[in-house]
């Protein structure tokens, strides 16, 4: 099985994907991470140098191409569900979870990452908490077709086994 972790930037999904992955004994993969091999750059400089739309086409290719295992857990960029028809290709391949999360702890965890994203990179806190708010409102609606949502506040490595039952 494949399952698809969907959230905004600093919801946890490259972590928890880890974490859950690890405990399970499935292969984790990470959607960004994957790109930047595939481009040999950052996704800051591929942002910066190819631009949005290039990354977008990218990433869609790349999350139906990434090397899957049986088992395997893939986080996703906080972007993916939002473009082409990717989220309803998730859905169709494999299991779909959202981590759900406020715009407050979204915005701690951005701030204290320090992995640069090309998004919010050259903004002060209030803009970056309006950045989130507006976004997030947005993006939630193809967040929301996950089958499965957990709270992204007080995960622990226990919190995958809900959507292994099922
Ligand atoms: C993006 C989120 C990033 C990365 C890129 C675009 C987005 O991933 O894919 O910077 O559009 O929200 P993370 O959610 O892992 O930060």
């Amino acid at each position: 099985m494949h399952y698809y972790l969907v959230g905004f930037m600093g919801s946890g999904k490259s972590y928890w994907a880890n974490v859950w992955a690890a405990k399970n004994g499935f292969d984790f993969v990470d959607l960004d991470k994957v790109i930047e091999e595939k481009e040999s750059m950052s996704v800051l400089d591929l942002f910066e140098q190819k631009g949005e739309e290039y990354f977008r086409v990218t990433e869609a290719a790349a999350l139906r191409d990434a090397e899957k295992s049986e088992n395997t857990i893939i986080s996703c960029g906080g972007g993916t569900p939002c473009f082409y028809d990717n989220m309803d290709w998730m859905n169709l391949h494999g299991v779909t979870i959202y981590l759900s999360a406020p715009p407050q702890f979204l915005l701690s965890n951005i701030m204290s990452d320090t992995v640069k994203r090309p998004l919010v990179k050259n903004v002060n806190e209030n803009e970056l908490l309006y950045f989130i708010q507006q976004t997030l409102a947005n993006r939630k609606e193809f967040y929301e077709k996950a089958k499965f949502t957990l709270v992204a506040e007080g995960l622990n490595e226990d919190s995958f086994d809900m959507v292994l039952k099922d």
